[in-house]
């Protein structure tokens, strides 16, 4: 990269990586400054944008310039819609300093924010010309952000690869642990798989939805509280859970392998089940209003077998009631 740059992140993150980011900077001849947001999903806002916005407009950012994302997926997901829409796109440079961020977030060019009618509502597709994953800022990760990535990271086995499920269930222990081998190897499975999907249907016109895996309740589940009690990769391991009984109440997956789905989830320290206290109506109707009902159908990513991965639109009711109750914690 040359010319200028505008480094968009958060106190927390650019205090602990910004000196070592802007030295490889300064060493590829590239002049920048840094815009340090609010730390947080609920700074993940147009307002936050604009701030982008503005820094770029006031010193006079031109086609030329670049947008750093150094940060997670809140920072990747804002400073990649701010590069989408300055001058009408501008160069976006991706340096994710979470798992889940290394593994999905920052691969793919989903960009934008939330809305108080639904989370990512706004956005736009810009890919970014460079991925920087350091496995080494992964240090200063508290271990339940490492879970949510790894949330993620089970998700690629399940949808796309046998062997590499495999490969999972042998060293969970080790991924959680970021044992570095291991970590690259989860990491670099995860963005090939990724890329792959992406690049054959960036808008996710089809394929693309596979990437939803254990999302459609997960979403309800972070929906129906509010976006507080979980985190994200927390109520997606429940989801997948749950996509995985139902995978197998449409014979499509036989009872040992949603049972290494389950027990995989369980192994790393995720949630393997929907707590009691949730309402299987409000759950219901929170996935009726998800961004994945076509034509007033729920839409659900389900396995074949283990590593391969399917969009139905065919699961009734009754089925899906059975499989929140036999997900039940
Ligand atoms: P996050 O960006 O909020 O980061 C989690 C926390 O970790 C934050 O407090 C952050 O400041 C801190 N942090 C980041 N790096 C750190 C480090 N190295 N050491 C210590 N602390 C660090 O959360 P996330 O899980 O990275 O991303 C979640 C967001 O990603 C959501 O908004 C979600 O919608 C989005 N997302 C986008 C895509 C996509 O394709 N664009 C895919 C999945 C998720
Ligand atoms: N995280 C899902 C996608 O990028 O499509």
């Amino acid at each position: 990269m040359s010319g200028r740059a505008l480094v968009v992140s958060n106190r927390r993150v650019f205090g602990l990586y910004g000196g070592r980011l802007g030295e490889s900077l300064e060493r590829a001849g590239v002049a920048w400054e840094a815009a340090l947001l609010p730390d947080g999903e609920r700074y993940k806002t147009m307002a936050s944008v604009a701030r982008i916005h503005d820094r770029l407009a006031r010193a006079r950012h031109d086609r030329g310039s670049a947008v750093v994302a150094l940060g997670g997926g809140v920072i990747g997901d804002m400073a990649g819609f701010a590069a989408a829409t300055y001058m009408r796109g501008i160069r976006l440079a991706q340096v994710p300093t979470t798992l889940l961020a290394q593994v999905d977030s920052s691969v793919g060019g989903k960009t934008g924010v939330n809305h108080p009618k639904g989370k990512n509502l706004i956005g736009a597709f810009h890919q970014p010309c460079v991925v920087l994953a350091d496995m080494d800022t992964l240090i200063s990760l508290p271990r339940e952000e490492i879970l949510c990535g790894v949330a993620e990271i089970i998700k690629y086995g399940c949808i796309s690869s046998a062997r590499f499920f495999g490969y999972l269930e042998r060293h969970i222990a080790r991924l959680v642990a970021l044992d570095p081998a291991v970590t690259a190897e989860a990491v670099r499975v995860s963005c090939r798989t990724k890329a792959a999907v992406v690049g054959a249907d960036e808008r996710e016109v089809g394929l693309r939805a596979i990437l939803n895996f254990g999302h459609t309740v997960g979403h309800a589940l972070e929906a129906v509280t509010g976006y507080r009690r979980w985190r994200h990769g927390h109520a997606v391991a429940m989801g997948m859970a749950a996509a995985a009984i139902l995978s197998q109440l449409k014979g499509a997956l036989d009872i040992k392998q949603m049972d290494r789905v389950i027990g995989l989830i369980a192994a790393a320290g995720l949630p393997a089940g929907i707590p009691r206290g949730i309402s299987e109506r409000t759950l219901l109707a929170a996935m009726a209003h998800d961004k994945k009902v076509r034509a007033g159908k729920i839409r659900f990513a389900l396995l074949e077998g283990l590593g391969t991965c399917r969009i139905r639109d065919d699961v009734t009711e009754k089925e899906l009631r059975e499989a929140l109750r036999r997900c039940r914690i």
